[in-house]
Order: structure tokens, then C-alpha cells, then sequence
């Protein structure tokens, strides 16, 4: 039998329907008219904080903070008991610790109950708004680096299909009037012009590639990022080693970028931080998932520190997008002995990743 919370009472309870009661997952509480609690279950306890005796000594109004619908001043008799049943409706509760949850309710007045009980079941809705938060932030940061690269995309194929035309066309013009009789002043300031078309015309063209390099969508991202480590060694000094087991292969568009642009971030760190004349990456294709590492071998840092102190946007961004690929993105680092960023992306068979999440298509 049942042991009710304020002693006598005459409902009989069958230790059956007492078991469902003590072990539902949802918080139930039974409530007199004016908001003494006679009887709660486990989830109850859980929910507020509060043990069996310290909830007997409280009325139900002091854990309630307020139905959406309340006009008043939360009151359990103007609230509850002026109605038969109250089904589904939103309200905050509070804790015994003070903290407040959004709760979903329902109540319904037992019938056959002398003294004009209500039950009231209750469900924690903070974990579910929680998750929905965190999956409506994975969604907009998605749709900010989608269109990022897309924008990207579009500003590096206007600067090498419109500017890097545009210069090509003058320097070919110049060169056409290079070939006309010229008296020496003039045909010495055509070179220094052209020299300076053909130098303008290269940095049109490095600063597409860095933005998005073509090899990317064109040859996919071996290609492109052994290209990359090419530019890197001579911009940076830094000897880069590539190591790669498994098969060579294309995968999606965004496993491709994805994997790219955490490369990248980790090579320029590494270039900006580490004071290492050496990088070793490697590309592992279990055919399972595809795995990437990029090791320097410089001072290293504490990444708790970085994380502790809310910066770090490019480590912040390189997980992000290995996460929104259903992946895992590590930082293994200690002062002094070097960094490694180690990447985990899962894919199928024809390198598309297996996180079907919207803006992992092939594209
Ligand atoms: N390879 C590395 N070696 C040493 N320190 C690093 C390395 N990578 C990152 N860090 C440290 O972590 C911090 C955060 O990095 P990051 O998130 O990329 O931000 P940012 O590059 O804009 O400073 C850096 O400022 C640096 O102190
Ligand atoms: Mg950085």
C-alpha cells in the first residue's frame, strides 16, 4: 500500500498501480485544494530537489512559478483547482536549490477523492529546450560556413575569370605595343608597367587560390593540399611531410572542404605559434571513415587555457565543421612538446559523409 505523505486518508492505492507511480519517469505529484502535497513520486523528488518530508512541509505554490497562462499571482487554488482538468500547459517550476525549469504539465481532480485531490504530472522540458538550442546553433553555423565557402567560391572565380582576364588582355596589349618602334625612355617605361601588370596579375591569382583554390573542386584534396603544402614550405620555411595510407580518392564537396580548411587552420597556427621548421600530415582512409593529422613538432600550449578563456575561433571553427560532418576533432597539445590536431570523419564507400545532415550533399 501506498504511505501518503499527510497520513489518514482513504484512497486505497494497489501496490501495481504503486509501482507505475514511484518508477514513471514523469515528475507526479497529488495535491489537496489550497496546495498541500500529499504524495509525490520519485521523479518528483528528483525533479525539485526536495525529499518525501521536506515536500510535506511546502505547498505545491512554492515549487510553481507560474503557468504561461496564470494572470495572477501563482495560486494553486486560482490556477488548479478551478477546473476539472487541465491538460498539457506550459509552467516553470522551481527547485529546492532556486534554480528554475521549464516544465510541461498536465492535472486532472481525482473523482473519487473526498477530499477533491489533484494530480499533477509533470515533464522536464529544460534537456529537450537544451538540445534544441544546441541543434538550432549546429544548424546556423552550418548555413554561415556553407555560404561563407559559397561566397568564397564566387569571389575567387571573379578575381580569376574577371580581374585575372582583364590584367592577361593589358599585358598582352602592352606586349603588342612593345613590338612598334619605340624610341628607348619609352619602351624602358612599357617594361616597368608591364613588370608591374604581370606581378599585379600574380597576386590576383594567389589571393583566388587562397581564398578557394580550384585544385579543391577540380582535382579534390590531395591535390590541392599538396599544393598547398608546396606554397606553404616556401612562404613559411616549414618542411611539410605528407603521409597517406588507404586509397586515393574523391570525397563529397563538403567532407573535402571540411578537411581542407582544418588543414589549413592548423598549418597557419603552427606557422603563427609553434616555432617548428617541421609539419607531418597524414591522411588515413579506413574506407570507414577518413582520418586526418597534423603534427608540429614546436612549443605546443594548453588547450584548456584557450577554451577556458572563451577565444581560439579558428580551433573553435575547425571542430565545429568536423562535428557538423557527424566527425570528431582533438587537440592533443602540452607546452614543449608539440601539437597534434587529429580530425575523425566518417564516410561510406563513395566518400560521401554518413552524417545525412541538410548541406552534406555532394555539390
Ligand atoms: N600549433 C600550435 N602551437 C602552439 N600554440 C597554438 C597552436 N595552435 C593554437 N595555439 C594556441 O591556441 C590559440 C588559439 O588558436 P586559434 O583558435 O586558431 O586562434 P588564433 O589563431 O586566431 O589565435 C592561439 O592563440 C595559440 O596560443
Ligand atoms: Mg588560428
Amino acid at each position: 500500500m501506498m504511505t501518503y505523505l499527510s497520513g489518514e486518508s482513504d484512497l486505497v492505492v494497489p501496490s501495481y498501480y504503486e509501482a507505475i507511480f514511484q518508477h514513471a519517469a514523469d515528475a507526479i505529484f497529488v495535491v489537496q485544494p489550497g496546495g498541500v502535497i500529499r504524495e509525490a513520486n520519485q521523479a518528483a523528488l528528483t525533479l525539485t530537489g526536495y525529499s518525501r518530508s521536506e515536500l510535506k512541509n511546502i505547498l505545491f505554490c512554492s515549487i510553481c512559478k507560474g503557468i504561461a497562462t496564470c494572470v495572477e499571482e501563482a495560486s494553486c487554488t486560482g490556477c488548479f483547482f478551478n477546473h476539472q482538468s487541465l491538460s498539457s500547459f506550459e509552467m516553470q517550476i522551481r527547485a529546492k536549490d532556486g534554480r528554475q525549469y521549464p516544465v510541461t504539465a498536465s492535472a486532472a481532480t481525482l473523482p473519487e477523492d473526498p477530499l477533491g485531490s489533484m494530480v499533477i504530472v509533470i515533464r522536464d522540458m529544460s534537456q529537450l529546450q537544451r538540445t534544441e538550442r544546441e541543434r538550432h546553433h549546429r544548424l546556423v553555423t552550418n548555413k554561415i560556413i556553407q555560404a561563407q565557402e559559397e561566397e568564397r567560391k564566387r569571389v575567387s572565380r571573379e578575381l580569376h575569370d574577371g580581374v585575372g582576364q582583364a590584367l592577361y588582355s593589358i599585358l598582352i596589349g602592352l606586349k603588342v605595343i612593345n613590338h612598334l618602334p619605340l624610341d628607348d625612355e619609352k619602351k624602358r617605361h612599357l617594361l616597368d608597367v608591364q613588370a608591374m601588370v604581370e606581378q599585379t596579375l600574380d597576386e590576383v591569382k594567389n589571393l583566388a587560390t587562397d581564398l578557394r583554390p580550384s585544385a579543391l573542386d577540380d582535382l579534390g584534396f590531395l591535390p590541392a593540399i599538396r599544393s598547398y603544402a608546396k606554397k606553404f614550405e616556401a612562404t613559411f620555411g616549414i618542411k611539410v611531410e605528407l603521409v597517406v595510407k588507404g586509397p586515393k580518392r574523391r570525397y563529397s564537396s563538403t567532407v573535402e572542404t571540411a578537411l581542407y580548411r582544418i588543414v589549413q587552420e592548423a598549418m597557419i597556427n603552427a606557422a603563427k605559434y609553434a616555432a617548428t621548421d617541421k609539419i607531418k600530415l597524414s591522411l588515413i582512409d579506413t574506407t570507414a571513415e577518413v582520418r586526418l593529422f597534423i603534427e608540429d613538432f614546436g612549443r605546443g600550449f594548453d588547450p584548456s587555457q584557450v577554451e577556458g578563456e572563451g577565444t581560439g575561433l579558428g580551433l573553435y571553427g575547425m571542430k565545429e565543421r568536423a562535428a557538423l560532418l557527424g566527425g570528431a576533432l582533438r587537440i592533443e597539445s602540452a607546452p614543449n612538446e608539440g601539437t597534434m590536431v587529429y580530425v575523425r570523419i566518417p564516410i561510406d564507400r563513395e566518400g560521401e559523409s554518413v552524417h545525412a545532415d541538410e548541406g552534406t550533399h555532394r555539390g
